[in-house]
């Protein structure tokens, strides 16, 4: 098999499609499986657009502009208190952009990489489309879905071959957040076994209890992924950014400059308004917060939820009292109730036909006429 054949298409753009079309019928769906936030950027960045569309028909530098990476540096001082040089920093086209400058530069073709099952479907894929071995730990419950080193020490019986591994906090599907604890020791194994240790960071902000920390308060040689996505809101504005030490700067300059030029101009110009909005960004989290404590009381009662949803926007349910077969499950939420879910299939294949995932990216109100509909689906099911 060819290596783009390995590239998996996403599932739940079947469901997202057959919603369309039913939509297009004249049928009501809850949108349950979207995962983009459905709230709009900070007002501050809407208006700053109209000031400065005029100035942005141009390339800016590859790296990213200056001063965009200065407020980056300064956000992580004030959120993390890590001090961090806005050189160490490059701006991306979205954090998908991120990933193909550390896949590319980073890692030659052959060279594994770890990543978690479940875990973001693309980052396999990434693996496939630029020649590295993907590597699959699977996680559940017993760590809180958590990687840790003792899963990479057992790995280490099958292959001495990957040069690092990645985590995401919290997390797409399962919602988890890393603690303190195991972000500490996977910093200290991946120094003492002289791994690359990619910290994907992109739903830090939309945590709720617990608090979130950045793989660079253990580690300056941790690879960092951030963008404007999710809690910023900003999914289309297609920027995100990297931080690495220094010594991967150039590489990945250059290979920047051929992939992509430079990052959108427009969304570099209005994003250093996002990262300075507070009280905004107070009022995100506290809208997602409202809906993933209504969504999990109430989804609780349905379904085994075994890991509680600590941030992100997504609720991992175990659906194993109703079926074994997540992706007919989905269809069928889909057809006979008009709610969408994403299958948990499409995360990897760690049980995953046994949990279907929930995105809070939809409003109260929409989510509790979904919860009923759910209710009086599974009363027959
Ligand atoms: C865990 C995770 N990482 C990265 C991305 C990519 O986001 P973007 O390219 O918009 O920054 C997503 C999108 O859903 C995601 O869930």
């Amino acid at each position: 098999m060819g290596r783009i054949e390995k590239v998996s298409p996403f599932i739940v753009m079947e469901i997202l499609e057959k919603a369309k079309e039913l939509e297009k019928k004249g049928r009501d769906i809850v949108h349950m499986e979207i995962g983009e936030p459905d709230l709009p950027p900070s007002p501050r960045v809407l208006e700053k657009i109209e000031k400065v569309k005029k100035e942005a028909n141009h390339y800016t530098p590859s790296l990213g502009i200056w001063e965009l990476r200065e407020e980056i540096a300064y956000y992580y001082w004030r959120k993390y208190r890590v001090y961090i040089s806005p050189e160490r920093i490059l701006i991306t086209t979205g954090t998908s952009g991120a990933f193909s400058l550390i896949f590319s530069a980073l890692f030659e073709p052959g060279e594994g990489i770890v990543f978690t099952d479940p875990g973001y479907p693309c980052y396999k894929n990434f693996a496939q489309i630029y020649c590295l071995e993907p590597f699959t730990v699977q996680i559940d419950n017993s760590t809180n879905y958590e990687l840790r080193s003792f899963h990479l020490e057992e790995l280490k019986g099958y292959t001495e071959h990957y040069k690092g591994f990645l985590i995401t906090s919290p997390s797409n599907p399962v919602g988890n957040i890393y603690s303190k604890s195991t972000l500490k020791e996977l910093a200290n194994y991946a120094e003492k076994e002289d791994l690359l240790f990619i910290s994907d960071e992109i739903y830090h902000g939309l945590n709720y209890e617990k608090e979130v920390h950045t793989a660079l308060e253990f580690t300056d040689k941790a690879i960092v992924v951030n963008g404007f996505s999710k809690y910023f809101c900003m999914p289309g504005f297609r920027l995100g950014w990297v931080i690495v030490p220094k010594k991967y700067v150039r590489p990945m300059q250059i290979i920047a400059q051929n992939l992509f030029i430079s990052p959108p101009t427009l969304s570099q110009l209005v994003a250093i308004e996002a990262l300075r909005d507070d009280t905004y960004l107070k009022k995100v989290r506290n809208t997602f917060k409202e809906r993933r404590d209504y969504l999990y009381s109430e989804l609780s009662k349905l379904f085994k939820i075994e890991t509680p949803p600590e941030g992100a926007f997504y609720i991992w349910a175990n659906i194993e009292k109703y079926s074994k077969n997540s992706l007919k499950f989905a269809k069928d939420l889909l057809e006979k109730a008009g709610v969408a879910v994403t299958p948990g299939v499409d995360f990897g294949e760690n049980k995953t036909n046994l949990y279907i995932r929930f995105a809070y990216t939809a409003s109260l109100d929409r989510l509790k006429e979904g919860v009923e509909r759910i209710k009086r689906f599974l009363e027959n099911y």
